[in-house]
């Protein structure tokens, strides 16, 4: 288990025991409770028969064109299908259909641009976008089932988009923004997209940001199967054109129908594919289908949020190019007909009172954002939030790596004035939406726990053997029963999808996670036990930042690892041994930095790049990153007993001492 400890000791500086002796509880208010949309006898009535649990969420949180009359099918294990028989088409239950009931002039969208632009979106309004815009990719030639690559920022035409694929039934899969031309390609590669939408550019710190180029370094080589790239005008800036495939959107969606009848497509119809990072050097296409999808993240939605659609200001921080940006910002509030925030730029610009300006300036009662953007506010003080109303807040999110306990209680402190319940929320990439977090007002939430698992989830933490440990232990992360929202499969490779998650414990999902259970039966989520690091909640794969390293001439072999980062939870050192003259070159290390942005994004450069003689193997080769993680972090460096040449520790000790 030593993997697992390592990890725990990731997370921003709490040590395992003091994180497990946590017995400060907060119970929701009297209130709250009362006035609660989920309540507590939902576990008993989901345990006693799951299937039939999520059907009766289904058929009451989404508009069925064909009702089904099947939940589950695991009759070839591990590939699932939900509500196999039924017909749902996504854009009509996130639009049409609450223009139809009556609230077409209820917000969806308040968008606040990076300038400080806005644009306000109505029900009726975002449903007639979409038509547009469907109308448009339609007579571009996109049909059902073709792939779109998406590559745009923050800004209301990315919803649009993916609505309008969705419409269709066109597979959509986002590229966030970061990502550099080279990944940008692969993805498009993988899926044999057909169209790309983009944009020529964002703003970042008031200043224009292009994404345009990327597209173009990424189709200027030949052998792809891109036809048209739609550009959004955002920032104005000159951009390259290529004639015969690229459009603007305003000549194409601008000037679209705003006609257009949404037909059902069936349940296990894809919805989206998403990158993710694995273990290995290629990222894994993540496959989504339709009505599971839709009901657990719909479900969650309003269960894990205490969701009042009439009443409610939503704001999830996270890009569409993430999956929260996918579950909880285009599909989930929409769904459920809430009004939502949609914000376009970082947290510090112009100011770092950003966040909480817009929270005082829509009214945001329920705010879902990160752990290292909590640590960040933090950093720079609570006299910053306290200078604005943030009254309005009701309850406080948390997502995409653990939060320590220190980080939890400002939150609930400072941004919810001490009495908003705060629900940390555990998931991924591959589970579609939240599997574990407390029930705002039903569980007595712990700081730096995700606690719980939901209604309808079993979640378990076991031992290398796979056995169930007692409350007091720790071991990895499964899951032992299919979930609507679970992914179903990795884009054209089976296999992959099978050995990854599905062949470390037999019949359970492997998440990759280490986890304990405390003696109250509340679970803690203790961090990547695999190859995968999370960098301010974005996942990175140690192997594919090596690949990037040792792809420039200069490096001989790389290794990486996340080494602890009070601020991001982690960040990327990189351990390079460089190749003959190299060594001399003063800004190889800048030079390597840049060409990690180039190969990946700006998000994957390392913090730091050690040069060393050597690396620490096995006999069998394998890099241990357990003793350079060591070294990352400044402590005394464990058991290197098992290393092909004992000395090789010490001939890095000496270099890096130099
Ligand atoms: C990995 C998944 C879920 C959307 C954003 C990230 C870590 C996520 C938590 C949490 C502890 C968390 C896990 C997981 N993670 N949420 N509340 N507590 N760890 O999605 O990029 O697929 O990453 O993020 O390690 O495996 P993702």
């Amino acid at each position: 288990m030593s993997e697992v400890t390592t990890a725990a000791a990731g997370q921003a500086g709490d040590a395992l025991e003091n994180l497990l002796k946590e017995n400060r509880k907060f119970a929701p208010s009297a209130e709250f409770a009362a006035n609660a949309i989920v309540h507590g006898d939902e576990y008993a009535k989901a345990d006693a028969d799951r299937p039939a649990f999520w059907g009766e969420q289904s058929r009451e949180l989404l508009s069925w064109s064909k009702p089904f009359t099947k939940t589950l099918d695991w009759s070839n294990p591990p590939f699932a299908t939900w509500f196999e028989d039924g017909e749902i088409n996504a854009a009509y239950n996130a639009l049409d259909r609450h223009v139809e009931a009556g609230n077409g002039d209820r917000v969806a969208i308040y968008f606040e641009g990076e300038p400080g632009d806005t644009r306000t979106y109505t029900y009726a309004q975002l449903t007639e976008e979409v038509k547009k815009a469907t109308n448009a990719f339609e007579s571009l030639g996109v049909i059902k089932g073709d792939r779109v690559a998406v590559y745009l920022p923050m800004i209301p035409e990315a919803v649009i988009t993916l609505l309008a694929c969705a419409r269709i039934g066109a597979i959509h899969s986002v590229v966030f923004g970061g990502y550099s031309a080279d990944a940008l390609r692969s993805r498009i590669d993988d899926a044999e997209a057909k169209l790309v939408v983009t944009a020529d550019g964002t703003f970042r710190r008031g200043k224009p940001s292009p994404l345009k180029p990327a597209v173009d370094e990424a189709l200027s080589a030949p052998g792809h199967s891109v036809q048209n790239v739609v550009v959004v005008k955002r920032n104005g800036e000159d951009v390259n054109w290529v004639e015969g495939r690229d459009v603007w959107w305003d000549d194409s969606v601008g000037t679209a129908s705003t006609e257009h009848t949404a037909v059902g497509h069936p349940a296990e119809h894809p919805l989206f594919i998403l990158y993710t990072s694995g273990t290995t050097g290629k990222p894994k296409g993540i496959l989504h289908t339709t009505g599971g999808y839709l009901t657990q993240t719909a479900y969650t939605h309003r269960a894990v949020f205490d969701l009042h659609p009439e009443t409610d200001v939503f704001w999830c921080t996270a890009d569409v190019g993430w999956v929260t940006g996918h579950s909880y910002v285009t599909y989930a509030p929409l769904i459920n007909g809430a009004t939502q925030v949609m914000y376009e730029g970082t947290p510090d610009s112009p100011h770092q009172g950003r966040f909480w300006e817009i929270v005082e300036k829509y009214k945001v009662s329920i705010l879902y954002t990160a752990p290292t953007a909590i640590r960040t506010f933090m950093k720079w003080g609570e006299d910053i939030p306290a200078k604005y109303d943030l009254s309005s807040i009701r309850l406080l999110g948390s997502v995409g790596e653990p939060i320590n306990p220190e980080a939890w209680m400002w939150y609930r402190r400072v941004i919810g004035a001490d009495k908003a319940p705060v629900v940390d929320t555990w998931w991924q990439t591959e589970t579609g939406a939240i599997m574990i977090a407390p029930l705002p007002g039903v569980t007595a939430a712990k700081p730096g726990s995700a606690q719980v698992p939901l209604p309808g989830i079993a979640v378990d933490v076991v031992d290398e053997l796979g056995a169930s440990v007692p409350n007091g232990h720790g071991g990895y992360l499964v899951i032992r029963e299919p979930w609507p929202a679970m992914l179903r499969g990795i884009w054209g490779d089976n296999e992959r999808y099978q050995d990854t998650y599905w062949s470390r414990f037999d019949g359970m999902y492997f998440a990759g996670d280490g986890a304990k259970w405390d003696e109250d039966g509340d679970v803690w989520l203790l961090g990547r036990v695999d190859d995968v690091m999370n960098v301010s909640g974005h996942r990175l794969s140690t192997t594919e930042i090596e690949s990037a390293l040792v792809s420039h001439p200069s490096v001989a072999e790389a290794a990486v690892v996340g080494a602890a980062d009070e601020t991001t939870g982690q960040s990327v050192v990189a351990f390079v041994i460089l190749r003959g003259s190299a060594v001399e070159d003063a800004d190889i290390v800048t030079t390597l930095r840049n060409h990690v942005g180039h190969e990946i994004g700006p998000i994957a450069k390392p913090r730091t790049i050690l040069v060393v003689p050597e690396l620490p193997k096995t006999r069998s080769g394998k890099i241990m990153r357990r003793l350079l993680k060591d070294v990352a972090e400044g402590r005394t460096v464990g058991d290197a007993s098992t290393l092909a040449d004992n000395t090789v520790m010490n001939q890095i000790a000496e270099s890096l001492r130099k």
